[in-house]
This record gives C-alpha cells, structure tokens and sequence, in this order.
C-alpha cells in the first residue's frame, strides 16, 4: 500500500497548555478506509484540523502525496475534501448550485460532467435544482459530501458522520462512504462508535489522550487481541474438566451442562478433536456446539481499561 499521507512525531499543544496530541506519527495508505477511532476529547477533531490546515502544529510535520501541509498548504488543501461534523450549508441555495460553487472556491475550472457524476453517485441528481431547506437530513449530509467532493479531491476526510444521527441514516451513509471507496477516494473517518468502525474501516487507529495507542487492519487487529470460545452443551452434568484438558482454559457452565474453552482467535490449529474425544470418554454426549469470536467493542474495552491501570 503507497502512503498518501505522512503524519510525523506531531504534537499540538493549545494556548492554554492543553496537550491534544503528543508525538503522533501515522501513514495513511491511497485507496484504504482507515477510522480514527477514540472518545470525545481523544484528539481525533484536532488531528484532522491539522492535516487540512485549519489549526497549527506545535512540533512535528504532516505531508500529503510528499506536500508540507504549511508550506505548501495551497496544494496539500486543493488535495483534500472535508465534511465537518456540523450541517453547515446555505438553506436557499439549490444543490446543484451549492456544488458548483464550492468547486469554483477550490479555483477549479467548471466541469458540469464530473458534477453530474457525483451528484448521480449520492443519489441527490433528481433534487439538483431543490433549496437545501426542503432536503431531509439524510439528503443534506450526501450534499456536504459532494460539496466535499466537488474540487475531485483525493481523500475525503469525514469528522463524525454518523454522531447524532438515527440508525437507517447511519447505514445509509457507510454504504455511501463504502461506494466512495470502490470509487477510489481514500477516507479518513472520525467516530466514537466502535461499531463504526468495525463495519466500514480496513484499518483502525485507536486514539485516547492525544496519543495512537495502536493502528493495524481491522481484520488483524480482532486476530490478534480477540479471543474465540468453543461452547459444548453436553448430556449430562460434570463437575470436573477431564484431567486429559487440564492443561486448556476450559470452564463448566449451566450446572455442569455446559463446557466452554477459550483460545486465542489468532492460533492456527485449534484441537477441537481432541477436546470432543476426551468429553466422549468421558462417557458424556455432545448435543451441541457453538463458536463465539469477540467483538471489536471487546477488544477496545479492554484496551482503554488497560491504559487507565
Ligand atoms: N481550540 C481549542 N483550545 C483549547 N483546547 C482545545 C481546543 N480544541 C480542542 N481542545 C481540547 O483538545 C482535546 C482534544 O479535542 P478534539 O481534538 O476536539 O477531540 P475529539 O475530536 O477526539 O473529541 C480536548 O481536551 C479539547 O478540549
Ligand atoms: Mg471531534
């Protein structure tokens, strides 16, 4: 994976001394959904603001496609699309009228087609010529992303999409950020909500007290720090593990009716057989079995209570 975005050793400090990010360094990857994932206060807004010019770095440096953010900033800006978190949009104007206009203040040159094509790919073309004021907030949203969109940035950076917005809105909306990327826009997203992340990112950076606590594909990452159970309903109660598992992290549950072995989720070769043969000589009977493989929300719980020991 190229990276398009260089985050180093970044610090920023506000005025009043508060440290809202402390020695972060990142790489973000062209073409990966990558979700800043961290609670309010994480940093995740100031992080964001930096990278698109809009608040100063204390120490450290941000380049995008090898572009200094401050130095170049005209260049790295025309670069990026940004919808913030809040609605912030003209109520008379129209939506087509509103993304052109945002194109023109990125001093592109018109481009009527790619316009269409955006507007086509929100679903907002057939509401081209309605006021803002008459969309829901549904459609609203889709108009900031292609007023974000409108200057045919190369990544698109979204601050909370989904914060304060109902459940059918919410999947509307990582269907439409999924599609952008099939599309070929890197996305940057903000989000408290684990599951979020869990749904849209390839990759995850965990962020808490101005600080990465660690950034790694998704699908590596619930590899890694999750754990998988084997539940095994059985016949008849047991009070005992058979001493032939004594060596495996195996509990009895359901008054003796129920086993339930914990494994890493990241081993390659689990002995399944061999736990379900012992049971069977035990004399007992497996009426049923089951796997459990835990959640983002598990891992991440975990690891916020693990820095806060
Ligand atoms: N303009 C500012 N001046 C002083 N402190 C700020 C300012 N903006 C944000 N902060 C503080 O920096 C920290 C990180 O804020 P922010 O980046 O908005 O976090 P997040 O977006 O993850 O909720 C918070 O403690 C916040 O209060
Ligand atoms: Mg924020």
């Amino acid at each position: 994976m190229q990276s398009i975005i260089d985050i180093q050793q970044l610090t920023k400090q506000y005025g009043d001394g508060h440290l809202a990010l402390d020695n972060v360094s990142a790489q973000i990857g062209a073409g990966e959904i990558i979700a800043l994932l961290g609670p309010n206060g994480a940093g995740k807004t100031t992080l964001i603001s930096i990278i698109c010019g809009l608040t100063t770095i204390s120490t450290g440096a941000v380049s995008i496609d090898g572009y200094d953010v401050v130095r170049d900033y005209r260049r790295t800006r025309s670069m990026i699309g940004l919808v913030p978190q809040e609605l912030m949009l003209e109520p008379f104007e129209t939506v087509l009228g509103t993304v052109k206009l945002s194109r023109g203040l990125f001093g592109q040159k018109p481009s009527p087609a790619y316009i269409e094509k955006i507007l086509r790919q929100l679903s907002l073309w057939e509401r081209r010529n309605t006021q803002i004021r008459e969309l829901s907030g549904g459609m609203k949203r889709r108009v900031l992303i292609a007023k974000a969109l409108s200057h045919e940035p190369k990544v698109l950076f979204l601050d909370e999409p989904t914060a304060g917005v109902d459940v059918d809105m919410r999947r509307e909306t990582w269907k439409v950020i999924k599609d952008l990327k099939k599309r070929g826009v890197t996305i940057v997203l903000t989000t408290h909500y684990i599951e979020e992340a869990e749904e849209i990112a390839d990759r995850i950076a965990v962020i808490n007290g101005g600080k990465i606590l660690l950034i790694e594909e998704k699908t590596e990452l619930i590899k890694r720090l999750g754990t998988k159970q084997l539940w095994i309903d059985i016949n008849r109660p047991i009070t005992k593990v058979p001493l032939s598992l004594s060596g495996l992290d195996i509990q009895i549950e359901n008054t003796g009716m129920r086993l339930i072995y914990k494994y890493d989720a990241s081993m390659e070769q689990v002995d399944v057989t061999s736990v379900l043969a012992a049971l069977t000589e035990e004399g007992v009977s497996i009426i049923d079995v089951h796997t459990y493989q835990s959640s983002l929300e598990d891992i991440f719980v975990g690891l916020v209570a693990e820095e806060s020991t």
